[in-house]
């Protein structure tokens, strides 16, 4: 019923409004005492602080949600962190040993590849660190450590709160090895939690301006293909932003490494082509912000249409933007929690438009448990 739908036509839509709450409520209770806390932990500290490698497996959005905790892990911990699709690494021979940590991210916690692949990094003594929205859930029960993300049920197949609930535990799960190899202070690993516990605001703040997205969901959904580009953490921004329109609006949608456009994307461009290009912060990382915006004016000199997610007040992006999306000033690490939230309105808008079922996209489950 429109009721449960929170007066939406669709619970994606609620969902999307969901995520401030889905932030804040996965990240409450887990600082106490001045440490980061897990919720379930089979293993011993000195098991984590001798973790030397760390493999992020998961599928879908789960996965872009691991691409960015990579930066974020291999900044505060100084480890390599290898991200991987839960279907590759099973069926790879990957280097594992008791002190390997494989974090497997799964919203529902019975994707049968996520699951099949902790398995296969237990047979080979390696940790293994649930995040999981679901209590109790097959990979959870299978795990040396669990933190659940707290966004409630999600009913749009597509994800939306559970990936933004995922990327904030993911950077817990960063900074709680952070704290255990001694990589960051105390004060520090308090520091960076207040920055997320900052976060629902921002969201909110992204939400309150979604309206011209949805204007111009409507106005490209007669588009045939859109791409969108990012780098460093908005590259899996970018990555997800076309996971979302290929799933719910049908349309052919990819995500590049900004970087690479010479190297084969850019003989995509063409004139009226919809371009979505995430911004770095011009503070925060100033110089990929330079090759972006050079980036950004060569696609645009080809007759491209841009659209560009940038940090408000970003002035010298404004000319090369046909459109520009502007999300509140965060830390640079913890941008994917603002910049995705108008690549799912976008995505949705685009769909709805095209009047397809943005919370049944055809051909697709919630939960894929066959492999
Ligand atoms: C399906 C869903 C996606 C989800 C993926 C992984 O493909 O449609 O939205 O990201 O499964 O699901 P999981 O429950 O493991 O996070």
């Amino acid at each position: 019923s429109a009721a449960e739908k929170g007066g939406h036509e669709y619970f994606m839509l609620k969902e999307i409004e969901e995520q401030p709450e889905a932030l804040a409520n996965s990240l409450r209770g887990h600082f106490s005492g001045g440490r980061v806390v897990l919720d379930e932990q089979r293993i011993s500290d000195q098991d984590l602080r001798d973790i030397d490698k760390v493999f992020v497996i998961a599928c879908g959005s789960a996965y872009h949600s691991g691409l960015v905790a990579k930066y974020a892990i291999e900044h505060w911990c100084r480890l390599p962190v290898e991200v991987e699709l839960a279907s590759e690494f099973r069926y790879r021979d990957p280097v594992l040993d008791r002190d390997t940590l494989v974090v497997a991210v799964s919203q529902s916690g019975e994707t049968m590849d996520t699951l099949e692949a902790v398995r296969h990094a237990r047979e080979q003594k390696a940790r293994v660190l649930a995040v999981c929205n679901t209590n109790g859930a097959q990979i959870p029960r299978e795990s040396d450590a669990v933190l659940y993300t707290h966004a409630g049920p999600e009913i749009g197949v597509a994800s939306t709160k559970a990936f933004l609930a995922q990327i904030a535990a993911n950077y817990l799960v960063g900074l709680a090895l952070a704290q255990a190899r001694g990589t960051k202070y105390p004060d520090e690993v308090g520091r960076e939690f207040a920055e997320l516990e900052a976060m629902p605001k921002a969201v909110e703040q992204v939400l309150s301006t979604v309206g011209q997205v949805r204007e111009l969901g409507a106005r490209l959904a007669d588009s045939k293909a859109v791409l969108f580009l990012g780098r460093h953490v908005g590259y899996p921004v970018a990555l997800e932003g076309a996971l979302k329109l290929k799933e719910l609006a049908y349309m052919h949608a990819e995500g590049f490494a900004a970087g690479e456009l010479k190297h084969g994307p850019i003989a995509l461009i063409e004139k009226d082509l919809p371009v979505v290009v995430v911004m770095p912060s011009p503070r925060g990382r100033a110089v990929l912000h330079a090759k972006l915006v050079s980036n950004i004016s060569e696609i645009q000199a080809r007759g491209a249409r841009t659209v560009v997610i940038a940090e408000e007040g970003d002035e010298t992006v404004r000319p090369f933007a046909d459109e520009l999306i502007e999300v509140p000033a965060v830390s640079t690490l913890l941008q994917p929690l603002v910049s995705t939230v108008p690549l799912q309105v976008l995505a949705a808008e685009i769909a709805r438009t095209r009047g397809y079922d943005v919370d049944k996209p055809r051909n697709l489950a919630k939960s894929v448990t066959v492999e």
